[in-house]
């Protein structure tokens, strides 16, 4: 609600840093790159800061946020650390993976952060300038994708702007993100679950922890309350597993294919095509209302992330 705000585009630079810190500092809401998406950031310990976030997604506010941090130190401040946590933190921090453990009573964090759960999504991002920001500011930022709930997540700062200008305080521009995917989502608890598989591959986890993850499944109880099934979705249908394009579809290709608009990834590469994955249902939402088809991505690897959001651009509209 209320008058729209006057957005600024920072530059990442000591004097953008500055900026940012000061304006999470005063309440605001500060967009910036971390190397999966784009995060909408606030003081995690300031309620109004928080509340303001989920306003201006249009977010439900039974659906919790990731706190991000600079350090596991600062992480242990926040979270019950165990032995398991201390491993996965050592092989994969900074980077995009989150980790879902008890919330500890002293946080001080605000209890609409975790939408009143017992838990808390914590994850130290790799991106230099979301460090940078992280360590400039000192404090828990809370970030969900920078995106109007329910849209494509935003991997540069144009996107962020399509979205949210007016809403928030200030985008700080970083570029693309690299990985292009969110993180992978890892609850540990008496069994470490696969919330949300993202762009630390599950082959990867599962190598380190010695064994085989459980994945979430819809219609499980809600244990990871993001994971409503349509998300991510652009304007046009989404049609999965096209070997061929009906009359009037668009293709989002993936490999070696006729007639692309758009190309996932001409070499195969999973890599290249979860970096491309958001930037292309960008362009093809701004391009135009004709459905796209999509070809059949192999689910291993990235390819398990980028299944799982074309899965939810494809679902039913509720
Ligand atoms: O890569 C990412 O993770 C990006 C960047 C900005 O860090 N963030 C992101 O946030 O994707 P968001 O809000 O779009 O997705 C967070 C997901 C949601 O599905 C939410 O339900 C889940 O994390 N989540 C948060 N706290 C949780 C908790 N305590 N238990 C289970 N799931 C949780
Ligand atoms: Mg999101």
């Amino acid at each position: 609600g209320g008058r729209p705000l006057d957005t600024q585009t920072l530059t990442a630079d000591k004097a953008g840093f500055a900026r940012a810190a000061t304006l999470l500092d005063a309440g605001g809401l500060v967009a910036f790159p971390t190397e999966t998406v784009y995060g909408l950031g606030a003081d995690a310990r300031n309620d109004l800061a928080v509340a303001r976030i989920f306003e201006a997604k249009g977010r439900p506010r039974f659906n919790p946020l990731i706190v991000h941090v600079p350090d596991v130190e600062l992480a242990k401040r926040y979270v019950i650390w165990d032995d398991e946590a201390d491993r996965l933190a050592a092989a994969f921090w900074p980077g995009p993976l989150t980790l879902v453990l008890p919330l500890r009573p002293d946080s001080g964090l605000s209890p609409l952060v975790t939408a009143d759960l017992q838990t808390l999504a914590i994850r130290v991002p790799a991106h230099p300038v979301a460090r940078a920001l992280l360590e400039r500011f000192g404090g828990p930022v809370a970030a969900p994708s920078a995106n109007p709930s329910g849209r494509i997540s935003p991997t540069k700062a144009a996107h962020v702007l399509a979205g949210l200008t007016g809403r928030i305080e200030a985008v700080v521009d970083g570029g693309d993100c690299d990985v292009g995917v969110e993180s992978t989502i890892l609850g540990l608890g008496e069994t470490p679950t696969l919330l949300r598989p993202g762009g630390l591959p599950q082959e990867a986890l599962e190598a380190a922890l010695g064994t085989t993850l459980t994945r979430y499944q819809d219609g499980d109880p809600l244990t990871a309350p993001g994971q409503m099934t349509s998300h991510y979705a652009p304007g046009a249908k989404v049609r999965l597993n096209a070997r061929e394009i009906d009359k009037g579809e668009r293709l989002l290709g993936f490999g070696n294919v006729q007639n692309a608009t758009l190309n996932l990834s001409p070499a195969c590469d999973l890599t290249e095509a979860a970096a491309n994955l958001f930037h292309h249902l960008h362009s093809l939402d701004q391009s135009g209302n004709a459905p796209i088809a999509v070809s059949p991505i192999p689910e291993t690897g990235l390819g398990r992330a980028i299944n799982d959001r074309l899965r939810r651009a494809a679902a039913p509209r509720s």
